[in-house]
């Protein structure tokens, strides 16, 4: 169902790899809203994605960049206002990858090379692409700027490893960027905190298909899903959310306010009748 929300809008979105990631249906629902979107991802990830099929879809241009190379966001902004034929309104940073996930490296063993490389993309990337829009005035007054984040962020989660840690530094970024944007040019920057979602880089997560169990049991709404994760992110970037910024907002069916719900209360006690005389063994779980 369209609104027109976006009607005239023109934006940059980040991180649409295939039809499961979530950047992919919020550019769908922006194009639906009626905004015009430049799509943009790695190089190596528009070779290897699906990302060119969206554009073909959407009637649109592919610009690659390494959100991590300063060259590259500059190169996006200027080319994206050419095509665009002006300033950006709405930005989508959808981009996440640990290597330390990815080699199953333990939180307390991490490889601090990879380290530096999950917080550059997860999160310092998050600071590029607004630095470099700030410095060429890419983003119209009352622009909007979102990136996706994660409750781990705020509390422990089992298996998140270091992408807590970029996690809280891209919600820091959008507090700290977002007074200075908002002061000088009335641009509003967000992060929302999305349920666990089935996606390349979600599944990457350890454990993540039992997470996602867990978190739909704890929320009173159920888990949310990547389509209603795209229909919130167009309220955000829509003129009915001008006055909303340097918020981390919750988009989590409940779940981030809960502490135990029957649901999982239930299940829990399932896991009690079948396993009797349990409890981890000394040494089980000491790389948990
Ligand atoms: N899936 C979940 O459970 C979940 C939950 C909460 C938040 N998020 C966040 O949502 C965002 C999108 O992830 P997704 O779940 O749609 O997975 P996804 O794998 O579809 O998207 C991740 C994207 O990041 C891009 N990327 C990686 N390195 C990059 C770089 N250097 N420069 C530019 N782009 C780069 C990838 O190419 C990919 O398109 C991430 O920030 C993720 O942490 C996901």
């Amino acid at each position: 169902m369209s609104n027109k929300l976006l009607k005239g809008k023109k934006g940059i979105i980040f991180g649409a790899l295939n039809p499961e990631s979530i950047a992919w249906k919020v550019a769908e629902r922006a194009h639906e809203e009626g905004a015009t979107v430049i799509l943009t991802n790695t190089p190596v990830a528009i070779r290897m994605g699906e990302t060119n099929a969206l554009a073909e879809k959407l009637k649109t241009t592919v610009i690659g960049a390494d959100a991590t190379k300063v060259e590259d966001l500059n190169n996006l902004f200027i080319k994206s206002m050419e095509v665009l034929g002006g300033k950006i309104d709405f930005v989508l940073h959808s981009i996440g990858m640990s290597p330390n996930v990815r080699k199953e490296r333990h939180y307390s063993d991490l490889d601090y090379n990879y380290l530096d490389k999950t917080l550059d993309v997860s999160a310092i990337s998050f600071h590029k692409v607004l630095q470099t829009a700030r410095k060429l005035d890419a983003i119209n007054e009352w622009g909007s700027v979102v990136a996706l984040s994660y409750v781990a962020a705020q509390r422990t989660f089992f298996g998140y490893n270091d992408m807590a840690d970029a996690k809280s530094l891209l919600e820091s970024i959008a507090r700290s960027f977002g007074y200075i944007y908002g002061r000088e040019r009335r641009v509003r920057i967000n992060t929302i905190s999305q349920s666990p979602t089935i996606t390349t880089a979600g599944s990457g997560v350890k454990g993540f298909d039992r997470l996602l169990d867990f978190a739909e049991r704890m929320s009173p709404l159920g888990n949310a899903t990547g389509d209603e994760c795209a229909d919130y992110c167009i309220t955000l970037f829509s003129d009915l959310t001008k006055k909303v910024t340097m918020q981390n907002l919750f988009h989590d069916g409940g779940f981030s306010n809960m502490g135990m719900s029957l649901r999982a209360l239930q299940q829990y006690e399932k896991g009690l009748h079948h396993d009797c005389d349990c409890g981890p063994k000394a040494d089980e779980h000491k790389f948990d």
